[in-house]
């Protein structure tokens, strides 16, 4: 049977909800991973960075903008050595200015994707996909990239029935 990963960054405290700011126990990202993990199975790995991102969404949107620019790699608390016991990736989180936080990458840029299936799934306020499935086909070379999955982030505990469908259609 095919053995499934599941990548994600989720970001708890202050965030822009369908046009106004509100304070969220649990990420948005975090609860679409959940519903992949309980529709198709698989190991959860969480992205967690050294230094934590400001609660303050604003404070936080120019730090995420700054790592942008620089193309910053930021440290993680843990880092997967190896996705080798894998074959389906599903690389999880919100739109940060149209892509990605870059702290996934700083993860992603240490895995053999070669023969692997990458799935994108990111959570967003309006942006959909944004860019992340371009990035991820220059940084995960080797892999399958297949259809993604873009979850409106005010939407996404209401979300379950729309990702399982989508995951169960993958694997
Ligand atoms: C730093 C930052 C940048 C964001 N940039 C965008 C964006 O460019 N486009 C968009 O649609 N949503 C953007 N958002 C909204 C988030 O993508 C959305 O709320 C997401 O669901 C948050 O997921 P999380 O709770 O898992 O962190 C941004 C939010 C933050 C905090």
């Amino acid at each position: 049977m095919a053995k499934n990963i599941i990548i994600y960054y989720s970001r708890k405290g202050e965030n822009y909800w369908n046009g106004a700011i509100r304070n969220i126990s649990k990420g948005n990202t975090e609860i679409v991973a959940e519903f992949i993990q309980k529709a198709v199975g698989g190991d959860l790995f969480q992205i967690e960075t050294v230094k934590k991102y400001a609660e303050d969404y604003y404070a936080c949107i120019d730090e995420a903008k700054k790592e942008l620019n620089e193309q910053a790699r930021p440290q993680l608390k843990k880092y997967i050595d190896s996705i080798a016991d894998y074959d389906n990736i599903f690389i999880c989180g919100p739109c940060w200015w149209g892509t990605f936080p870059m702290a996934i990458f700083t993860q992603l840029e240490r895995l053999d994707f070669t023969g692997k299936n990458v799935f994108a799934v990111m959570t967003h306020e309006g942006s959909g996909l944004g860019s992340c499935e371009q990035d991820l086909r220059k940084i995960c070379k080797g892999a399958v990239l297949g259809k993604g999955l873009a979850v409106h982030g005010a939407d996404a505990s209401n979300s379950e029935n729309k990702v399982s469908v989508w995951a169960e259609n993958l694997v």
